[in-house]
């Protein structure tokens, strides 16, 4: 077992990871989806696991699953699925991490039969999914930590920091779109990190190993709130 450790950082702390992206069935053959590879979270749930916590990932359908043998693995496919796990694991928890790429809109109707091609135009009608780390940030008790991501493409920060208010994150990550070497599909990564207080910090290009042990890094450094 101590060979999986690479310390000791987080032991006796319960995790929560909601990684990779979510399905939406529009009939029984088609989903609307994103790119989200669950790389980055899958990083995060292992650089975890080597710190000696225990590790629940809620893991949308094709993402990347983690190294380490020792994480508890929940397999979903829709918002809604994800949202029921997680929200069932959460009162356990004290640390949540909500790296999703969660579809913000689902068909209203899923057709029970295959949809069959008829005119030139066709609509699917769309309503809005759960927030799960909103949701779950309403009921947010004060020893918990919540850790968000955002992916931007105007206005990074402001929206970043809107984010982590809203959703009464305790860190914030901004996933960096500008940078060549940073994004969905890669094995590197550049972020920040916001934190409430203010401060931030803002890594280099690195591969998304790298990056996760920095993310656990701000963890350490958000405050205990009593
Ligand atoms: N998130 C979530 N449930 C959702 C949507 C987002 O838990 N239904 C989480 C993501 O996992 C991420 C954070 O909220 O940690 C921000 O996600 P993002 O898509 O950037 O924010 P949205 O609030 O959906 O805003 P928008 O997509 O309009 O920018
Ligand atoms: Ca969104």
């Amino acid at each position: 077992i101590a060979h999986f450790h690479h310390n000791q950082d987080f032991v006796g702390k319960r995790v929560l990871i909601t990684s990779g992206p979510t399905q939406e069935a529009i009939d029984p053959v088609r989903f609307i989806s994103n790119h989200s590879s669950g790389k980055m979270g899958a990083a995060i749930a292992d650089a975890f696991a080597n710190s000696g916590a225990e590790v629940h990932l809620v893991l949308g359908a094709g993402a990347k699953k983690p190294k380490s043998p020792s994480i508890k693995i929940y397999p979903v496919k829709s918002a809604n699925e994800m949202y029921e796990e997680s929200s069932q694991l959460h009162e356990k928890m004290d640390i949540c991490v909500f790296a999703a790429a969660v579809a913000d809109y689902a068909p209203k109707n899923v057709a029970s039969e295959k949809i069959k091609k008829e005119g030139a135009d066709m609509t699917i009608a769309l309503v809005k999914n759960v927030d799960i780390a909103y949701s779950l940030g309403k009921i947010k008790r004060p020893h918990q930590l919540h850790i968000g991501f955002a992916l931007e493409t105007e206005n990074e920060v402001f929206h970043a920091k809107q984010k982590l208010e809203k959703k009464k994150f305790d860190m914030i990550i901004l996933n960096s779109m500008r940078q060549k070497g940073a994004g969905f599909q890669l094995d590197t990564n550049k972020v920040s990190l916001f934190f409430e207080d203010g401060s931030a910090i803002e890594s280099d290009v690195l591969p998304k190993e790298q990056i996760a042990k920095i993310i656990l890094e701000g963890i350490k450094k958000i405050p205990v709130k009593i």
